[in-house]
């Protein structure tokens, strides 16, 4: 609230100058900013109100829990599991007390556990405790963060959110490169699918339908590194999930943030200074409940910065600490601009920085050189496996990193109303991922709640940006470097020259349009997102991809998908009467027996007590 009245004085004076008039860009880009107002512009009690249901929205995902899966209780009379007991307010017969929290618990589950049954139990509880009850207030919070784009001149919050980016039809050239894309997407998915159905069946895993998306490692089907021991390429061969070996070596939280570190300093790059290590928080407290979704902090006054994550010593934790410290060394790196400035060129950039060093410190020779892999050979498996395995992050994400914001936009823009929010949404991860619900849903539920961007109010697109540029950035530092051979092969680790570059436009923060800072690390080649680099990257395994699915079906027909019926199927209804109605005759049996025999204990307890 002060923040906002602070802004809104600044802004009050900004407007009264003919800036637009201003001959120095700078400052009239500073001003362009200054004169947006966002949800400051509401009027006290609505901001309040806006600020306040934010806060409790990702409150309730932040401490929703779940009941642990126990595979021998609550079964329907035809012996399906009955998912729907633990939430039967009303029956309320079989209670169970929530302990499971989404990290570490519950994500665990959705990695690690491969019994069908188990992970569509907890992929539905998981958006009954977080996605459910947020429904009427998300509702409510996209009329206020509608209220105040408008207030901004713009004609929806998601118009406001697409500003960011100062390019004039952002969806349109997304969509472009989301074209472009798609074909090696559907390659990976038709293969991953084929390798689920080897693993699950067919009545499990369709043919030529879309994924079911409690089966693919992740809470969100986001991205799929989870499935890699049954979908690994060359088994026993070279693999790069290295976190075996981190337990192993006793590795603990602060040593793999110091090992993040020790890259971003080879490079020429900052440490992260005494404060950081001092007051951000890496373990999961035990005695509070905090929010786990990793994050990274700048306090703008260019010595205090902190990452806040519930770290586990695995794999994923580690690629995690280098997008969180990407996101600390940015700070860092603009923090002589003046304040307005101080930010990503565009979110997209913020968000690739730490991607960047990622795809060399996770290259299986980088692993070897620290001490994480042995044996790394040469050999064009473990070439495979390694790609493979960057492509259950990088590809398997694109989709998803492009339809949450698609949907948000629809719904703030009134495109999507009120009475269609969850079927659009299914709608967009059916078309899209390729990825169906294990389970009926319906307007009651609200699975897009389900992922902390929607309660936390985090615009989305910015991982789909981030996810190309970070390949561009990738190829320019790679160049700069001196890397010769196939980009995958690349590891920029200790190049000054490499960290210079990178130096060079993050310090530049977003006193230049992004386009600017694009064509200063491309040393003038283009200005804008292009595929070519992950196309390049990613160019052996989508060859060996293409031999793989000989055969296969590419794509998904979405009238294919094996949807899990529930309770109302008719088979199971009339299993539950006959049973109920052997259970009334086998109960009315047993009381007239008991009365029988308690009549019969009675008389002879009588007759005894009278013969004494
Ligand atoms: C800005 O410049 C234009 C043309 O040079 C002029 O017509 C206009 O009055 C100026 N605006 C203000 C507010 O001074
Ligand atoms: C524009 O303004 C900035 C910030 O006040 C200043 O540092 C810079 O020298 C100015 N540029 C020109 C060309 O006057
Ligand atoms: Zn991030």
């Amino acid at each position: 609230m002060e923040w906002s009245e602070f802004h809104r004085n600044k802004w009050k004076q900004a407007t009264t100058f003919a800036w637009k008039n201003f001959t120095n860009p700078l400052v009239r880009r500073m001003f362009s900013f200054v004169t947006v107002l966002g949800k400051a512009a509401l009027p006290k009690e609505k901001l309040q109100e806006l600020s306040e249901l934010v806060q409790d929205m990702k409150t309730t995902y932040s401490t929703a829990k779940i009941c642990k899966y126990d595979s021998t209780q609550r079964r329907l009379p035809n012996g399906d599991y009955d998912y729907y007991a633990d939430f039967d307010a009303e029956d309320n017969e079989i209670g169970c007390v929530p302990t499971l929290s989404l990290e570490p618990e519950v994500t665990q589950i959705m990695a690690r556990s491969r019994d069908p049954e188990e992970l569509r139990y907890v992929w539905r509880a998981w958006r009954e405790a977080a996605g459910k009850p947020l429904r009427h207030k998300y509702i409510r919070f996209v009329q206020l963060a509608n209220e105040a784009a408008r207030l901004n001149g713009f004609e929806d919050a998601g118009a406001y959110w697409r500003s960011d980016y100062e390019t004039d039809d952002l969806h349109k050239e997304l969509q472009e490169l989301w074209d472009v894309l798609r074909p090696l997407y559907e390659h990976l998915h038709a293969y991953v699918r084929k390798k689920l159905r080897e693993k699950y069946g067919e009545k499990v895993v369709p043919r030529s339908g879309p994924i079911p998306a409690h089966l693919l490692g992740n809470m969100w089907a986001q991205t799929w590194t989870h499935t890699q021991d049954l979908t690994i390429p060359y088994p026993g061969r070279t693999s790069v999930d290295v976190t075996a070996s981190l337990l192993r070596q006793g590795y603990m939280p602060l040593h793999m943030f110091r090992l993040a570190e020790e890259f971003f300093t080879s490079l020429g790059l900052d440490p992260m200074p005494l404060g950081f290590w001092q007051k951000s928080l890496i373990v999961k407290p035990t005695d509070r409940e905090v929010v786990c979704h990793a994050s990274a902090w700048d306090f703008c006054n260019g010595i205090d910065y902190r990452i806040k994550q519930c770290t586990r010593v695995t794999t994923e934790d580690l690629i995690t600490i280098h997008h969180e410290m990407g996101h600390i060394q940015y700070d860092i790196q603009y923090r002589n601009q003046p304040f307005i400035f101080r930010d990503g060129a565009n979110p997209g950039f913020h968000e690739a920085v730490g991607d960047v060093l990622a795809l060399s410190a996770s290259t299986p020779h980088h692993l070897q050189s620290i001490g994480l892999l042995e044996n790394v050979d040469d050999s064009y498996e473990t070439d495979i496996n390694f790609l493979f395995t960057m492509a259950l992050d990088k590809i398997a994400f694109l989709p998803f990193g492009y339809l949450v914001d698609l949907w948000r936009w629809e719904v703030f823009s009134g495109k999507t109303g009120e009475l269609s929010l969850n079927r659009r949404w299914w709608e967009l991860r059916l078309s899209l991922q390729g990825v169906s619900p294990p389970l009926p849903r319906d307007e009651d539920d609200f699975d897009p709640g389900a992922k902390f961007h929607i309660p936390a109010n985090v615009p989305y697109i910015r991982y789909f940006i981030s996810f190309i540029v970070q390949f561009q950035f990738h190829a320019e530092l790679c160049k700069a470097a001196g890397h010769v051979g196939p980009l995958h092969h690349c590891d920029i680790y200790r190049s000054h020259k490499a960290g210079t570059l990178l130096r060079n436009v993050l310090s530049l923060g977003k006193s230049r349009p992004w386009t600017e800072a694009l064509l200063i690390l491309t040393s003038g080649k283009t200005s804008k997102l292009d595929v070519k680099p992950i196309l390049e990257y990613f160019a052996p395994l989508i060859a060996w991809l293409k031999s793989q699915n000989r055969g296969e079906f590419v794509g998904w027909r979405v009238s294919e998908a094996i949807v899990q019926p529930v309770r109302t199927s008719n088979a199971s209804v009339i299993t539950g009467v006959i049973l109920a109605i052997v259970a009334v005759v086998f109960f009315v049996v047993v009381i007239v027996a008991v009365v029988r025999k308690i009549r019969g204990t009675g008389k002879a307890l009588h007759a005894v007590t009278q013969g004494s």
